[in-house]
């Protein structure tokens, strides 16, 4: 599939996925977010790949929210259809195994903190801002805004976000728990790509498994995500991975973890 509203880049174990729509401040409209469903979907079939890098295009904006041109003119059945795409992508990098870090460049409101919050880990530059103003165009979140954020910040900072529609800066996104630390804006790329760097030197079946097991478990009682997460530590002794880095500990030496095919 071509792309004409993102761009992937591939660098090594790394895809960076950027949404370049910057005069509308990389707003989401059906064709944008079809592209992104497609090019998660495609990151998913593709184990060389072991985290993703999701942006902004430019110096503004992350996603300054689902296209409101674009809403406006749709019908009920047409405004479903567009929330359940959206969804669907939220739930595709939710889903994929590969850890996703959004790097939140300028503005992240509406679907653009939606899309954030589907990621795995935020980190956000000094210049971010983030809120859910839904209600100010007198419509409640589509892409899952009001289900993840209460289970991120907890259910009072997130309805106070949601009822009131403030936007907040990127220093009390950092106090409530929605992003995991802010860094100035020339370094945000970097501080990602470091942290994706580190990401990849791990045991990919182990950090896969991890996702796996934190995104799932949470979805399940104490008791029986314990059970599952044992299952996963079991299904680990399935994987050479296992013996090198147990091996490499015990050598004293650095685990050299190769082939996903294991
Ligand atoms: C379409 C948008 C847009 C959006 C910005 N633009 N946000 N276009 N949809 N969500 C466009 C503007 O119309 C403008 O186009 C250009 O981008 C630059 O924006 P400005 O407003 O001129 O910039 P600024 O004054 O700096 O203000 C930035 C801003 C403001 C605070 C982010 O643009 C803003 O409030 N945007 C809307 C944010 C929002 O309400 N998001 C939630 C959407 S609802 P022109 O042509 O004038 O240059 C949503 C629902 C998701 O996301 C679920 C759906 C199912």
């Amino acid at each position: 599939m071509e792309y004409s509203n993102i761009l992937c880049e591939k660098d090594g174990p790394l895809a960076t996925v950027t949404i370049n729509r910057p005069k509308v401040l990389n707003a989401l409209n059906y064709e944008t977010l079809q592209e992104l469903k497609h090019c998660f979907e495609t990151i998913a079939g593709d184990r060389s790949t072991r985290v993703v890098i999701l942006t902004g295009a430019g110096e503004k904006s992350f996603v300054a929210g689902a296209d409101i041109s674009f809403m406006r003119e749709l019908n009920p059945l047409e405004a479903r259809t567009f929330a359940t795409l959206g969804q669907e992508v939220m739930n595709t990098i939710e889903g994929i195994d590969t850890p996703v870090i959004a790097a939140v460049n300028g503005f992240a409101l509406g679907g653009g903190c939606e899309l954030a919050l589907a990621c795995d880990i935020r980190i956000a530059s000094e210049n971010a801002r983030f809120g859910q103003p839904e209600v100010n165009l007198g419509v409640v979140p589509g892409f899952g805004g009001t289900q993840r954020l209460p289970r991120l910040v907890g259910k009072g900072h997130a309805c106070e976000l949601l009822f009131s529609g403030d936007i907040i800066d990127a220093a009390e996104a950092a106090r409530i728990g929605l992003v995991n630390r802010v860094v100035p804006q020339d370094q945000l790329l970097e501080s990602c790509r470091q942290l994706a760097g580190r990401i990849c030197l791990r045991g990919p079946v182990a950090v896969r498994l991890c996702k796996d097991a934190v995104n799932n478990g949470l979805e399940m009682d104490l008791a029986r995500a314990c059970r599952y997460e044992a299952d996963l530590f079991a299904m680990c002794f399935a994987s050479t991975q296992q013996q090198e880095g147990m091996s490499a500990f015990l050598e004293k030496r650095q685990p050299k973890f190769e082939s996903e095919k294991d």
